[in-house]
């Protein structure tokens, strides 16, 4: 008898070893990501299109908000060019991007540099928070030396983040609504779209195969979305981005849909989202909807320990509800241990769903960047 309870007790244990990450998720009590709208399970890779059909014009109606069809033509011009870039390392450009849409003109610029000593480089198209090149968050000798080129640009000359004077930017090209027109996260996303039409012409010089998109904070929630709703980036890396990023808003901790509804970011999403601002748990996606848009490419998730507004536990959460589309892809998604929370630091690279957190504050680290990089030579993506 004792031996059996001992027995019994065994088994619970290890049940609830394999189990913790996954009763942590059925306590969030998420929608479901693989039911479609009329109830019907996806059971076949067909169904999952449509189902993803779905979940975009969810998130475009109710979180990002749409893209008004501007039909956009893009072209680059190279402005300037130093041949001896970084200590010669490296090619610098700098481009002017043009865009003609059924709205008007627009364009803004850009910086690439090119490392000299590999042929077709993959790409990191960076959305920085800074009109210039050399910033503190992004390390470009360090990323020219592991041989990866190097493309940004400032997320504010596609649209200002300012109050409401986001209208001067690319929003002035289409009619608004206050209900689902795109907010400036999806502009931001749009500009970085626009690069990417240009890279793809520059198939003689970089691997245009392998274009990843990162960026931090609200331009992580940036990188994600973009990656989320244009399909040329072949890994999506979303640093410290919490809510409206990586991070599950059922359960959240620190940052909520109110906080927001004030100053600049009231314009980051559609005017639908904000609705639910304290009602997280009536919105009709939760974030790995959004990720899931990813699969069945590579997507990066980057937390850090203390930087509780994000809320690094949800944002595991995040890439671990996510995991069930890899798992129904039959891809490896995230590998990671599901009996406890992740110790910090850990790094998880195995599957098509890569995650690090690391020590310390909101920030995108030299650390941070080193893992984007090893993540991506491991899967070549
Ligand atoms: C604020 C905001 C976050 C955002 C961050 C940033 O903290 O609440 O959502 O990620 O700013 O972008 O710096």
């Amino acid at each position: 008898m004792r031996q059996r309870s001992e027995m019994g007790k065994k088994h619970t244990e290890r049940h609830n070893d394999r189990m913790f990450i996954k009763d942590k998720l059925t306590d969030r009590k998420l929608p479901p990501l693989m039911i479609m709208e009329n109830g019907h399970k996806v059971e076949s890779v067909e169904e999952w299109k449509q189902r993803r059909r779905e979940i975009k014009e969810i998130l475009d109606n109710f979180f990002a908000g749409v893209v008004p069809p501007l039909q956009p033509k893009t072209v680059g011009s190279v402005e300037k060019e130093d041949k001896d870039a970084v200590g010669g390392k490296a090619i610098y450009r700098h481009i002017t991007i043009q865009v003609k849409t059924v709205g008007g003109f627009f364009s803004f610029p850009c910086h690439m540099v090119l490392p000299k000593h590999v042929e077709k480089p993959p790409v990191f198209l960076y959305i920085s928070f800074e009109p210039e090149l050399f910033t503190e968050l992004c390390p470009v000798e360090e990323i020219i030396d592991r041989g990866y080129a190097l493309v940004s640009f400032y997320y504010q000359d596609i649209a200002p983040d300012t109050d409401s004077r986001f209208l001067s930017g690319v929003a002035r090209l289409y009619n608004r609504n206050p209900f689902d027109s795109w907010g400036t996260v999806s502009m931001w996303a749009w500009g970085a779209s626009r690069i990417m039409d240009y890279l793809l012409t520059l198939g003689d010089e970089i691997n245009t195969e392998r274009i990843g998109i990162v960026g931090h904070s609200r331009l992580g929630k940036t990188s994600l979305w973009c990656g989320a709703s244009d399909n040329r980036f072949s890994v999506v890396i979303s640093n410290n981005s919490g809510g409206a990023g990586t991070a599950l808003y059922r359960g959240k901790q620190g940052e909520q849909v109110i906080n927001l509804r004030h100053g600049a970011s009231k314009y980051w999403f559609c005017g639908n989202f904000l609705e639910y601002a304290h009602h997280e748990k009536f919105l009709p996606f939760d974030q790995h909807f959004v990720m899931a848009l990813v699969a069945p490419r590579y997507l990066y998730v980057s937390s850090s320990e203390k930087d509780e507004w994000a809320d690094p536990k949800s944002e595991f959460l995040g890439a671990a509800a996510t995991d069930e589309i890899y798992e129904f892809l039959h891809l490896p998604g995230l590998v990671a241990p599901m009996d406890k929370w992740p110790d910090v630091p850990s790094t998880f690279h195995e599957g098509r769903i890569g995650y690090h957190i690391r020590k310390g504050t909101h920030y995108l680290s030299r650390y941070d960047w080193n893992k984007f990089m090893d993540y991506r030579d491991l899967h070549k993506c």
